[in-house]
């Protein structure tokens, strides 16, 4: 059985070492958002091939919960469909952490998944665009 303890373990080497940090060149998405309850900001910046997640990295500040959870969710994104990114539930990036996650902190654990939908949906609008210019 996995403990607490592993999970800061885990979160703070998600900190630490995060994945997928920095800026890709020439994103075809890159979107920020801002915890107004503090005012960190994370941006990330996406590649994109045949309606899916080809690349993703991300940057900006915050605290180890928002950095770690930003690193877990680049780690799950990368190969997926834009249609699955947009149904991430808040649930599940509150359980990937793995600990209980105060209602203080709740915006920081969020904060990457807030980037995700606001960039993918105006993504998916683009895409839907194109379709129709194609017809
Ligand atoms: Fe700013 Fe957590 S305190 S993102």
């Amino acid at each position: 059985m996995v403990d607490d303890q592993f999970y800061r373990e885990y979160i703070l080497d998600h900190y630490k070492n995060p994945r997928n940090f920095g800026r890709l060149e020439k994103p075809d998405v890159s979107h920020e958002e801002l915890n107004p309850l503090c005012g960190d900001v994370i941006g990330m910046d996406f590649k994109l091939a045949e309606g899916r997640i080809e690349d993703v990295r991300f940057h900006g500040r915050g605290c180890a919960i928002s950095q770690a959870s930003a690193s877990l969710l680049t780690e799950r994104l990368k190969g997926m469909p834009l249609e699955e990114a947009r149904k991430i539930s808040k649930e599940e990036v509150l359980e990937e952490l793995g600990i209980q996650i105060s209602p203080a902190r709740i915006k920081c654990a969020l904060l990457s998944l807030k980037v995700v939908k606001v960039g993918a949906y105006g993504l998916a609008e683009e895409e839907f665009e194109e379709d129709e210019d194609d017809s």
